[in-house]
C-alpha cells in the first residue's frame, strides 16, 4: 500500500465542484499533507509546477497511462445492518418490508460476533466499491454500534455512525425496540462519547450521529429531547423524510404537519442534518430544508421499490439546497454510487418524459426540465454529499481530505471500453459512470491512506 500522507501524485482525472460542471485535470500535481488534507494542486502549467515536483522528488506517485484519478464517494445514507439483505426481501411495501424482513434482521444484532463478521465485510465492499465516507444507520444496540465504529476504524473508512432510536411502542416490535425513552437517549449520548473518545480516533474519522428512525418509530418526548441533544454535543442528525405515502400519511395524521414540519419543531433540522429520501416534500418544506441548511439524500434505486414517486431532484438543486446520493442499502439492492449514479440519471429522464405509453407525449408527462445527466450525478455522489455533511471530502482543492479513487480504464477485467479516437475529455468520464464496475476501481485512498488495491493494478 502506497500511502501519499506527505508526498504527492501526478495524476490526470476528473472532479467537480459545481452542479453540470466538470473539470478535467491532467498531470495535475496534487501535493497531500502529514494530515491527509491537500495541501495544493497545480497544473502543468502553472507558476509552482516544477518547483513541487522538485520538492517532493523521491516522495512522488505517478498514475499509468489510462488511469484517472476522482474523488472518493460518499454514501450519504447506508442501513449498515441490513447488507445481510441486499437484493431480497423487496417484493413488499416499506411499511411490511420494516416488520416482515428489516426488523427480525436488524435484530440480530444483538449477537456481537454476526455485527463484527456483517459489519466488515460491508465496510471492505463498500471500500472497494469506491465508497470512501459514509452516512451509516447501525441498529439500536449499544455494543454492535460500537463494533461497527471499531471496523471503520481498522478498515480506514471515513464514516458517520448513529444508533438508531426506536422506542414507539405504536409501531416497533416488542422484540426490537428501545427499553424506553431515558435509555434510548442514554445509549445515543454513550455512544457519542464512545466515538469521540475512541483512542484510535483522534483525527475524527468517524463521527457519532443522532439518529431517531423517522417520526412513526419514535415518540414525541423522544424526537424533542434528541434534537436538543444534538444541539447540546453538536452532533450531525439523520432520519427519513417524507419518503412513501404510507409513511408521509402517518406524520400527517399523527402530527398534523409535514415532516419536515415536524422535524423543525422538535429541532431536528440544522446544518448538520441529513434528510435520507424526501420524495413528497412540497416547495415550502424545500424552503424550509434550505433556510435551514440541511442535506438530501437522494435514494433513486431505493426509491424505485418503496416511494412510488420520483424526488424532484431539479428543484431542489435550483433552490441550492445540499444534495448528494445514498444507496440506502438494502432498500436499494446496489450498494455502488455508480449503480446510483445511473440510477439518479434514468429516474430524473422517468420524471421529465413521463412512463405510460397508453397516453399521447404532450399528456404523458407534467413535468420539463427535470433531467439530469452525468454531471450532475457525479457531483451528488462527490462534491454534493461532502457539503450536504459540511466536511472536507469530495473534491480535489486545497484543505479538502485527500479521499480519491483510481479508474483504471484498462482493465480487462473491469467493464470500460474507451476507443482513443472516440473518448477523449469528458467523454471519458461519462463512460466511466455509465460503465464502471469494481474490477476498475485500482486504488482508493482515505486521507491519504491506502485503503484498498486491486491485486490487477500495478
Ligand atoms: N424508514 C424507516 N426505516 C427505514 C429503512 O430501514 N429503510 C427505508 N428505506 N426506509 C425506512
Ligand atoms: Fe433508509
Amino acid at each position: 500500500m502506497d500511502h501519499l500522507r506527505g508526498k504527492a501524485i501526478i495524476a490526470s482525472g476528473f472532479h467537480t465542484t459545481r452542479p453540470g460542471e466538470i473539470d478535467f485535470f491532467q498531470n495535475a500535481l496534487i501535493a497531500v499533507g502529514n494530515d491527509g488534507a491537500i495541501l495544493s494542486v497545480h497544473r502543468p502549467h502553472e507558476k509552482g509546477y516544477a518547483e513541487e515536483k522538485e520538492k517532493h522528488t523521491g516522495r512522488l506517485v505517478s498514475l499509468p497511462h489510462g488511469s484517472y484519478l476522482l474523488p472518493g464517494f460518499v454514501d450519504l445514507h447506508v442501513h449498515a445492518p441490513q447488507y445481510p439483505q441486499l437484493g431480497s426481501a423487496l417484493d413488499v411495501p416499506l411499511e411490511v418490508w420494516l416488520q416482515k424482513y428489516t426488523f427480525p434482521l436488524e435484530a440480530r444484532y444483538a449477537d456481537a460476533a454476526f455485527a463484527r463478521r456483517s459489519y466488515r465485510l460491508l465496510v471492505d465492499d463498500l471500500i472497494a466499491n469506491g465508497t470512501t465516507t459514509a452516512l451509516y444507520f447501525a441498529t439500536i444496540h449499544q455494543e454492535a454500534t460500537r463494533i461497527l465504529a471499531d471496523v471503520c476504524l481498522e478498515a480506514g473508512q471515513r464514516a458517520l455512525i448513529g444508533k438508531v432510536v426506536m422506542d414507539n411502542a405504536d409501531q416497533c416490535p416488542d422484540y426490537y425496540r428501545d427499553a424506553s425513552s431515558d435509555a434510548a437517549l442514554r445509549s445515543t449520548g454513550d455512544l457519542i462519547g464512545y466515538i469521540r473518545s475512541h483512542p484510535d480516533n483522534t483525527a475524527g474519522l468517524v463521527k457519532p450521529v443522532v439518529t431517531p428512525r423517522f417520526i412513526p418509530s419514535c415518540t414525541d418526548a423522544t424526537l424533542e429531547a434528541l434534537g436538543a441533544l444534538a444541539k447540546q454535543c453538536d452532533c450531525h442528525v439523520q432520519t427519513h423524510c417524507s419518503e412513501s405515502d404510507w409513511e408521509h400519511g402517518y406524520v400527517l395524521e399523527r402530527h398534523g404537519v409535514t415532516d419536515t414540519e415536524s422535524l423543525d419543531r422538535f429541532g431536528l433540522l440544522g446544518r448538520h442534518t441529513v434528510l435520507a429520501h424526501s420524495n413528497l416534500i412540497s416547495a415550502a418544506n424545500m424552503d424550509t430544508i434550505r433556510w435551514r441548511g440541511s442535506g438530501i439524500a437522494h435514494c433513486p434505486l431505493s426509491n424505485a421499490y418503496f416511494s412510488s414517486a420520483v424526488f424532484p431532484l431539479k428543484a431542489a438543486l435550483k433552490k441550492g439546497l445540499h444534495v448528494g446520493l445514498g444507496t440506502d442499502i438494502s432498500g436499494g439492492p446496489s450498494g455502488s454510487l455508480f449503480d446510483n449514479m445511473r440510477s439518479a440519471i434514468f429516474v430524473a429522464r422517468l420524471l421529465e418524459s413521463g412512463v405510460d405509453p397508453n397516453l399521447g407525449p404532450a399528456e404523458r408527462s407534467r413535468h420539463s426540465g427535470t433531467w439530469i445527466d452525468f454531471r450532475e450525478a457525479f457531483y451528488l455522489a462527490t462534491a454534493g454529499g461532502g457539503v450536504a455533511l459540511d466536511l472536507p471530502v469530495g473534491q480535489f482543492s486545497k484543505g479538502y481530505q485527500f479521499d480519491a479513487i483510481v479508474i483504471d480504464t484498462a482493465s480487462q477485467r473491469g467493464t470500460i471500453r474507451l476507443w482513443d479516437d472516440l473518448d477523449q475529455g469528458e467523454n471519458i468520464l461519462q463512460k466511466i459512470i455509465y460503465t464502471a464496475s469494481r474490477p476498475n476501481i485500482a486504488r482508493v485512498w482515505i486521507g491519504g491512506r491506502e485503503v484498498s488495491r486491486s491485486p490487477d493494478f500495478n
